[in-house]
């Protein structure tokens, strides 16, 4: 009884203290406990005060009648007071915290002790029983506290719960921890060491239900107690507690935080309390979304709300869901964040990804920089097609109005001419094919797939068309010549400022190149004759046989083009004649002034005559394998010309390959015909049909010999 009394009185006098360490876990529960802060969730029953001293009491704690569960009852002396745990009999443990995750409450708790007279026997103790537990709910919790003794030769103990049936006795526990501490000397102890040397800690083991403390007397005191006259043991909050020195003369009022675990203690696990879901008092975890769990200290269970639930579960709807993009400091979202019943969704938003946007930074997808040289990258590449598009319509319609213009329409209706798209031509107008470079343009060799032919395409370059109007005109009357000395046109290209045209490829190239070029050839009379004869022929042919006159205007070696058989074949007919030197407009003729008739000169009027003058010179050449230039003063020409006139022979003149032939007559003859076509007077010259029989009958001639 007189230790009851004393009780009251420790706790009476203690007040002011705990008053101070409310208000100070007041403060510290506003900004940290989040359960004792659950929103609009409802905490306790209706009607019930919710707080006392700055408490929280969460059902089923409970102040007053019919607001708590059995064995939770809180008394609330003062509102502005701390609040007590109601223990056995009038007994008021102070409270500084109930929490429901975990299922704690904070309460101050006396320390035990014991002291001694001179005689080194015990001359006061107090056992620092409370009896807090009325119903049993609570636990002192083995994770969050333990025992702490102090002292020099101290032994000190606690007990778990009493076995079934076997009340108040302390050698009845089912399990007992403690520690002994020991001092050589005053100086022994050192504050902050609680390691045995006035100071020892232990855990404790769970199940231990009220604050009970024992000693033990056997260790003598003798020699320590001028400095360590009382042995003092306590539970306390892990981490609490710090050694001084100073406390082996600890005031012996002093309180003790300690960490009590509650659970329903209603002797059932919770695959039994939910059978009692339908009774009064049964089933203690009714609000939805709630679970029962086991309790991890002590028989019974508790409820928790479930995951992404906050609240009281003891009360119905008390678990409410957690809005977790609210609160972005406990659930990470690194985008967009929608809360869903229980949990919450977190996506990146639109454009950009993150391997889980829950702990991870979302990238954009596509950067902006990255946009940006993307954007530009493709408006240029857009600009660069337009451009392209316009530029291939401009050529297109350039192209087409060439076409129109070099007389397009009406070729497209002739049969025996092709007409080639610029296209057609591209692979064979390349560098590596020329063959030739000539006074208005350049040739080159191909081959064309569609008729499997090589051609000779004929690209002029700085020439103008002079009389553009005829060149359909010619191109006509040039493809209706089929002749097998005439180089037969295939075919032009339209759709250039100047058309190109295709010929039939002869292979060995002019008669140029092989009297005089790089890759001459020997060459006898017989051979000499043949050649000049079929030339002569082809010429003839244009000159009579066609239904209108087709002159030549410009007869020379280099035109005279041979086969493999050195069959003579005449190129260029015709259409030379409209085009002009570019640079010099003034000269309204293309021809090689070497072999160019000076009557035709003077007069600009070209007749078939033109072209016999021209054969002339071409015949001389053949025989003196020399070049007719016209800037020696027409030297050559003109001494051949004295030297037959006069009566001399003209074998001085002739080519040594064939001066030794034995058909001098022959040459003589040859000789009278070069003088007959270079004749000033025109008429006196002969018809190109007339030189090419002649010219045929030497053939015979010498073939016969
Ligand atoms: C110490 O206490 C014991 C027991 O109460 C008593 O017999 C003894 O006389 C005391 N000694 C002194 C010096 O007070
Ligand atoms: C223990 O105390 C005695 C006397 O007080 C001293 O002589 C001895 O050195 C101490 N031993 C240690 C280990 O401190
Ligand atoms: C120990 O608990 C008391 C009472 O709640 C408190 O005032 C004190 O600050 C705590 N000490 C530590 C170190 O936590
Ligand atoms: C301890 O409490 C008792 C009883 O209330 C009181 O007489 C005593 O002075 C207190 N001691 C201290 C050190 O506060
Ligand atoms: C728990 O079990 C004990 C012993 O079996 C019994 O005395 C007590 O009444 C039971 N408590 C409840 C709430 O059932």
């Amino acid at each position: 009884m007189s230790l009851r009394q004393e009780n009251i009185a420790i706790s009476t006098s203690t007040t002011p203290l705990i008053v101070l360490v409310l208000q100070l876990l007041l403060i510290a529960s506003a900004d940290s406990s989040r359960s004792a802060t659950a929103g609009e969730s409802v905490t306790m029953m209706a009607g019930c005060p919710g707080n006392c001293g700055g408490v929280g009491i969460p059902y089923p704690f409970g102040i007053g009648a019919g607001c708590f569960r059995k064995g939770f009852e809180i008394i609330c002396n003062d509102d502005d007071a701390a609040p007590f745990l109601a223990g056995s009999g009038n007994s008021l443990i102070p409270v500084s915290d109930l929490s429901f995750d975990p299922p704690e409450a904070r309460v101050m708790l006396p320390i035990g002790w014991q002291c001694f007279n001179s005689s080194d026997k015990v001359d006061g103790y107090r056992g620092p029983r409370v009896d807090f537990n009325r119903d049993g709910v609570y636990r002192v919790s083995h994770t969050r506290s333990h025992l702490v003794v102090l002292g020099c030769n101290t032994l000190a103990y606690v007990g778990s719960q009493h076995r079934p049936g076997v009340v108040d006795s302390d050698y009845d526990h089912a399990e007992y921890t403690g520690c002994l501490c020991y001092c050589n000397d005053s100086s022994s102890a050192v504050s902050g060491d609680c390691d045995g040397v006035g100071c020892c800690q232990v855990d404790i083991p769970p199940d231990i239900t009220d604050n009970t403390v024992s000693f033990d007397g056997t260790y003598s005191h003798e020699r320590n107690l001028d400095y360590s006259p009382c042995d003092y043991a306590f539970l306390v909050e892990k981490d609490n507690y710090t050694f001084s020195t100073a406390d082996l003369r600890m005031n012996k009022n002093r309180t003790m935080p300690v960490r009590l675990d509650w659970a329903i203690r209603d002797n059932l696990t919770c695959s039994q309390a939910r059978k009692t879901a339908a009774q009064v008092g049964g089933y203690a975890c009714v609000s939805d979304n709630s679970d029962c769990h086991d309790s991890t200290n002590g028989p019974g269970y508790v409820c928790k709300c479930n995951n992404g639930y906050d609240g009281n579960p003891y009360l119905p709807n008390g678990c409410i869901d957690i809005d977790e993009c609210l609160h972005p400091e406990l659930y990470t979202c690194f985008g967009d964040c929608r809360n869903l019943p229980g949990s919450y969704e977190c996506r990146c938003p639109k454009g950009s990804h993150s391997a889980d946007p829950y702990s991870q930074q979302c990238i954009q997808n596509f950067p902006l920089p990255a946009q940006i040289v993307v954007g530009v990258v493709g408006g240029l590449f857009i600009a660069a097609v337009f451009i392209f598009i316009a530029l291939l319509r401009r050529e297109k319609r350039k192209m087409k109005e060439f076409f129109k213009k070099n007389g397009g329409p009406i070729l497209e209706k002739v049969n025996n001419i092709k007409l080639y798209k610029k296209e057609d031509l591209k692979t064979i107008l390349k560098n590596a094919n020329v063959i030739g470079k000539g006074g208005f343009g350049e040739v080159y060799k191909g081959y064309i797939r569609d008729s499997n032919q090589l051609v000779a395409v004929k690209k002029p370059i700085h020439v103008s068309l002079e009389k553009r109007d005829q060149f359909a005109n010619e191109v006509i009357i040039q493809s209706r010549v089929i002749h097998k000395n005439i180089v037969k046109l295939i075919g032009c290209c339209l759709e250039v400022d100047i058309p190109i045209l295709v010929y039939e490829f002869v292979s060995k190239g002019s008669l140029e190149d092989i009297l005089h070029g790089s890759n001459r050839v020997p060459l006898n009379l017989d051979q000499r004759l043949h050649i000049a004869a079929e030339s002569a022929e082809g010429l003839a042919y244009m000159h009579s046989k066609t239904s209108t006159t087709i002159l030549h205007g410009d007869v020379k070696p280099a035109n005279i083009l041979l086969n493999d058989d050195l069959l003579p074949k005449i190129s260029d007919f015709g259409i030379s004649r409209l085009l002009a030197v570019d640079h010099d407009h003034t000269m309204s003729i293309i021809g090689d002034t070497s072999y160019m008739d000076p009557v035709y000169c003077q007069t600009g009027l070209l007749t078939d005559k033109s072209d016999v003058y021209s054969f002339g010179v071409v015949l001389l050449e053949l025989i003196t394998r020399k070049k007719a230039s016209h800037s020696d003063n027409n030297g050559l020409r003109q001494n051949f010309i004295d030297a037959y006139t006069s009566g001399k022979t003209v074998t001085e003149f002739v080519d040594e390959e064939i001066a030794t032939t034995n058909d001098v007559d022959i040459l003589v003859n040859l000789a009278g015909m070069v003088v007959q076509c270079l004749n000033r007077e025109v008429d006196q010259r002969p018809e190109m049909t007339d030189i090419a029989e002649r010219l045929h009958n030497m053939a015979k001639r010498v073939h016969s010999n």
